[in-house]
Order: structure tokens, then C-alpha cells, then sequence
């Protein structure tokens, strides 16, 4: 391991506000059976000092840039940014205690792990942000899948939502494919955030995405209105000014490149077994693989 990952890893155990559980400690009665850590219900105490408010996860943040943004605007919620990667997270918690910003919290874990660490209701919003679409790998290792959405109920308010922000169409369309199959309510949908006229962005392709918005009752803040729920995407005004302005490092890379970043918001609370879409009827994955391209061959490897 080369002297700066050392140096980074040496000053992470120094950080008040990163928690850095050892594998060990979370499989010490294997992978069937987790075992909740100490900080399971009581993030509240332990890691934001007694500041009440709601706590927002962003799910493989990187360098945590994403959370840091959101934490600075929004000082009445509590932000935690979660990650694997030790000398990524060191961005993210060195710039947290910095600036002396009470309100985030960086986990180092795998979100494999993620039920280990939050109790039921505990949490009211998860980002995913360009998150790998695992084009080839199991669909169970997407973080919209079924098995995911299982896991993040567990922990998740019934009114809670999920934000998915990326540059893979596959991705996007993967889990608005999700969002259908389950009937979960789809509050704000785009396939090009940053297209002036925004919500008329590139149309939907390919099979089952016209008028995919399912269920999504419109609401008065941030929602899609009935026209646009129509026509499968979401106005510039319906929604928060922040998913714009704020970007994530993978976020500005893929921008200077010029292309195109989606953005969905929905609710996954339900009731029953979460299914994953049928392939091809629900989500016709050699399609959208094929448009993916070879742009996807970088930037989520590691
Ligand atoms: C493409 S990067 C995106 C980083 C950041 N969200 C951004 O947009 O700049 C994906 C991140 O997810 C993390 N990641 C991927 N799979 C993960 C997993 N199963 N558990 C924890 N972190 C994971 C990686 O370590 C990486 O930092």
C-alpha cells in the first residue's frame, strides 16, 4: 500500500465523525445474520451530537463531496455518506472537520452491511449517486434491486423516498422498471437534468417507458404533474433547486464530458416481497445494455 493511503488510513482513525466498523464485527455470526452495531438507533447521540433531525444517507459517496453540499445547505438535517473506500472517505471526513460541520457523518462499510447499522424508521431519505449499474454482474448487486429495496426498508420511514442520480440510461431505466413492477409511487423523473427545457429532455426509448411513472400521485412540492406524468418526466420547477446545483465529483466529470445525467426520485415503501422486473417484458436489459455503449467501461470500477 503506498505511503499516502497509509498516511490517509492513520489520520481516519482520528475522526470524530467516521465510523469504521471492522468486518469482523459485523460478521461475527456470518452473512446470514448480521450483527447490529452499537450505533443502530442512536446515530442521533452518538455521531451528531444530540442535533435532532432527519437523516439522509447518500449510498457509495465517494469522496463525499455530494453529502458535504447538502449538510452546508441544510443545516437542520443530519447527512451520512457512505462508502468502502477508506482514502475516498478521508476527502469527505477530513473536510467535515474542517469545517467543523456537526451535521455529517461518513460510514466506512459495505452496503451489503447496511441493515447492521440502522434502525426501523431511523432514516427518511438515501441517495444513490452514480452508483454502479453493474451492466453484466447479478441484478441483485444494483442498488435499486429488489434485494436492496428489502434492506433499505428495514430502516427506512414509510414516507421516506429514494434519489437516484446517474449518467447510465440503464440504470435509470432499470429502476424506474423496479419502481413499475412494485407499484411504487415515482415523485420526479427526468432522462436529461441538465437539458434547458428540462422534462423534455431525450425521450424515452426502447420498451416499457412511456408513461412509466407508476402510481405517482402529484405533489405540490417536487412532483410530477399529471401533463408530465404523462409524458414521463418532470418540469425544472418541480424540483428542488438543489438536484441541479449541487453535483457529486462523478457528476461534474461526466457533465464536462456532455452527457446526459438522469434523475428519479420515488417511494419505496410497500407492503409484501419486493420483485425484481421481468427481462425482457418489464426491463429489456440487452436493449438498454446495447445504448449503453462503451461509455460505461470507466469510472465505476473502483
Ligand atoms: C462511481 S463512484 C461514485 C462516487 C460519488 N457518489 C460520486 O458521484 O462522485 C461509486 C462509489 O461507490 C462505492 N461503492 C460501490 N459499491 C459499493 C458497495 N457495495 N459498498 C460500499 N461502497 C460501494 C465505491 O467505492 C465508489 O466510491
Amino acid at each position: 500500500m503506498g505511503h499516502d493511503k497509509l498516511r490517509k488510513f492513520a489520520e481516519n482513525e482520528t475522526f470524530a465523525c467516521l465510523l469504521q466498523p471492522t468486518a469482523a464485527q459485523v460478521l461475527s455470526k456470518g452473512y446470514a445474520n448480521l450483527t447490529d452495531h452499537p450505533v443502530k438507533g442512536h446515530w442521533i447521540e452518538q455521531m451528531f451530537g444530540g442535533h435532532e433531525g432527519d437523516i439522509i444517507l447518500e449510498l457509495g459517496c465517494g469522496k463525499g463531496e455530494y453529502t458535504l453540499e447538502l449538510a452546508r445547505r441544510n443545516p437542520d438535517k443530519n447527512y451520512i455518506g457512505v462508502d468502502i473506500k477508506g482514502a475516498r472517505l478521508w476527502r469527505g471526513a477530513k473536510t467535515a472537520t474542517q469545517e467543523g460541520l456537526r451535521n455529517v457523518a461518513f460510514l466506512r462499510t459495505r452496503i451489503e452491511f447496511i441493515t447492521a447499522f440502522f434502525a426501523p424508521g431511523e432514516v427518511s431519505q438515501i441517495w444513490l449517486t452514480f452508483s454502479d449499474p453493474q451492466l453484466r454482474a447479478s441484478e441483485n448487486k444494483r442498488l435499486s434491486s429488489a434485494m436492496f429495496l428489502e434492506r433499505y426498508r428495514s430502516f427506512l420511514r414509510e414516507d421516506g423516498v429514494i434519489h437516484l442520480k446517474t449518467d447510465s440510461r440503464f440504470l435509470h431505466e432499470y429502476t424506474m422498471a423496479v419502481a413499475r413492477v412494485n407499484s411504487l409511487p415515482i415523485l420526479a423523473c427526468t432522462t436529461d437534468l441538465y437539458s434547458d427545457v428540462l422534462g423534455q429532455g431525450t425521450p424515452p426509448e426502447g420498451r416499457n417507458t412511456r408513461g412509466s411513472i407508476a402510481g405517482g400521485p402529484s405533489r405540490r412540492e417536487g412532483g410530477v404533474s399529471e401533463a408530465n406524468s404523462r409524458r414521463g418526466s418532470t418540469q425544472p420547477q418541480d424540483l428542488p433547486t438543489e438536484v441541479r446545483e449541487v453535483k457529486t465529483f462523478y457528476e461534474t466529470m461526466f457533465l464536462e464530458m456532455g452527457l446526459p445525467i438522469t434523475y428519479m426520485e420515488f417511494k419505496p415503501f410497500k407492503e409484501g416481497p419486493y420483485v425484481n422486473p421481468r427481462d425482457p417484458e418489464d426491463f429489456d436489459s440487452k436493449h438498454w445494455r446495447e445504448l449503453e455503449g462503451t461509455r460505461r467501461s470507466f469510472g465505476h470500477q473502483n
